[in-house]
């Protein structure tokens, strides 16, 4: 009897394998490690089989861990990190190269093409993103440029593109399905966010064949299935397929107009629900995005925020200068630390779609600062730069939040939860250590599309049960931080050396 759904969630650093009960609960999960490749400064990479072969062997561990057959599963629901291209041959499946990750730039000599207003307004109308090597359009264009015949075989129709989703789907279908869904293909520079299709004048924009992409689902279905050999012997639905930080918006509950959530991670992506309305924008720092699609229905939008270099800081800290061994420890520094309210650490700011990178800085560096201090200016970071996304993000929508929900591993910091209540000066809601959102996300659509879930009110109840850290700081003293942020990040940019 099949009661429990099946959730792949693939990210940069690991895939994540999970159960999910009929009511919703997750059962268990898995983590498989996946590597990062570095050939050059500021590329990354990703062996695409190594990736694949950690689904497998996440899935194959959560069923052990969790007692479940795979008799006993109803569907499948995927949820991936974005943007990271893969292009392989669609005759022998093998990759033409390396994954190229949504952290690399190695295109950003392809994205520095579009040089004219015209045709950057025209990707920015369309697709409701800057034209920038993070999405994945330049990406492809320089895997068919650098893998010797590649241009001649995609113009064939021998190669395919996909995202991760696209990828993983291929294979547990053996090929069957190439495939993607609304969310996905939003963040490729190539989909009309509109219109919900491919667009012909971007992929020409490109220089890219239409015969290398993938269909596009909504974010649920019903027409998917795994090939049996792949999936111990039995066809399994995939029912639900969405990125990441989309499923982490539905698993946290931001499923109406002015909700908003933030993930923790190597970058921070906050995401606010703009509910069916795309919203523009041209901000450098912000992106408007598909958030999610039921089928059947119509599609809801959200603006994105995008700190590339978050937890990456705190990782400097830990690797480069040996502060802590453990993130428990940086926690325990940075409560322990005295109040030093002067001291800002802005990260190297790169302005998304602009050539403007400032170098990082410190601020505010006197003779009894101490490792603590730093420590705690760092994690201060995070949230600084939350509350410019959110500030932004609010101007444009003319809605302010109420209250944040956060997760990602930074979330579970004590420190930045209260700091963070406190610079916004609304709640926040940290998801409990358990609760893995863009599991819960994936999960409840994809528990949806097979009639296990009529609506998402389940979301709304686990929601509720997360304890809302309030703001304890002043409105005068949250003002005069922020000023002094402020100032920091504008004296970083104009540091020219
Ligand atoms: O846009 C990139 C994002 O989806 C990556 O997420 O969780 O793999 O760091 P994650």
């Amino acid at each position: 009897m099949a009661r429990y759904l099946l959730i792949i969630d693939q990210g940069t650093t690991r895939t994540r394998a999970s159960v999910m009960d009929q009511a919703g609960t997750l059962i268990g999960a898995t983590e498989v490690a996946v590597a990062t490749a570095t050939p050059q400064v500021g590329w990354f990479e990703q062996d695409a089989l190594e990736i694949w072969r950690s689904v497998q062997r996440a899935m194959t561990d959560v069923l052990l861990n969790t007692s479940v057959s795979p008799a006993e599963l109803a569907s499948i629901g995927i949820t991936n990190q974005r943007e990271t291209t893969i292009v392989w041959d669609r005759k022998t499946g093998q990759p033409i190269h390396a994954a190229i990750s949504w952290r690399s730039n190695q295109s950003a000599a392809i994205a520095a093409r579009i040089t004219t207003k015209t045709e950057q307004t025209l990707v920015q109308r369309k697709t409701g993103l800057p034209v920038n090597a993070y999405f994945s359009a330049s990406k492809i264009r320089w895997l068919l440029e650098q893998v010797p015949g590649a241009l001649a075989k995609a113009q064939a129709g021998e190669l395919l593109f996909g995202t991760v989703d696209t990828w993983l789907i291929w294979q547990l279908t053996q090929g069957a399905a190439h495939v993607t869904d609304v969310t996905n293909a939003s963040r490729t520079l190539l989909f009309d966010i509109h219109q919900l299709k491919w667009d012909a004048e971007l992929l020409q924009l490109f220089a890219l064949p239409s015969a290398i992409l993938p269909t596009v689902y909504p974010s649920t279905n019903t027409t998917l299935q795994t090939a049996a050999a792949v999936t111990f012997g039995r066809q399994i639905p995939i029912t639900a397929i969405i990125g990441d930080q989309q499923a982490s918006l539905v698993g946290q509950d931001c499923l109406t107009k002015g909700k908003v959530k933030t993930t923790y991670g190597t970058g921070t992506f906050l995401m606010f629900n703009t509910g069916t309305k795309a919203l523009a924008t041209t901000q450098t720092e912000l992106l408007t995005t598909l958030a999610y699609q039921t089928a059947g229905q119509v599609p809801t939008y959200a603006l994105e925020g995008t700190i590339l270099t978050a937890g990456a800081t705190i990782k400097w800290l830990q690797e480069t200068l040996a502060f802590f061994a453990t993130a428990a420890e940086s926690e325990y520094l940075a409560t322990k630390s005295l109040a030093a309210t002067d001291l800002y650490i802005v990260p190297a700011i790169a302005d998304m779609g602009t050539a403007n990178v400032a170098k990082g800085a410190v601020f505010g560096l006197t003779q009894t600062t101490n490792r603590s201090q730093l420590t705690r200016a760092t994690w201060e970071t995070m949230a600084y730069q939350t509350s410019d996304l959110l500030a932004a993000i609010q101007k444009i929508t003319g809605v302010k939040a109420l209250e944040l929900h956060m997760d990602g591993p930074a979330a579970r910091n004590r420190y930045l939860q209260q700091f963070q209540a406190d610079i916004l000066g609304i709640p926040v809601l940290p998801a409990n250590d358990y609760q893995d959102s863009a599991a819960l996300g994936a999960g409840f659509l994809a528990g949806m599309a097979t009639g296990y879930f009529k609506n998402f009110d389940h979301l709304e109840q686990l929601a509720k049960q997360i304890k809302p850290i309030k703001p304890q700081l002043s409105t005068k003293i949250r003002q005069e931080k922020l000023i002094g942020w402020q100032q920091a990040v504008a004296a970083a940019r104009k540091f020219k050396p």
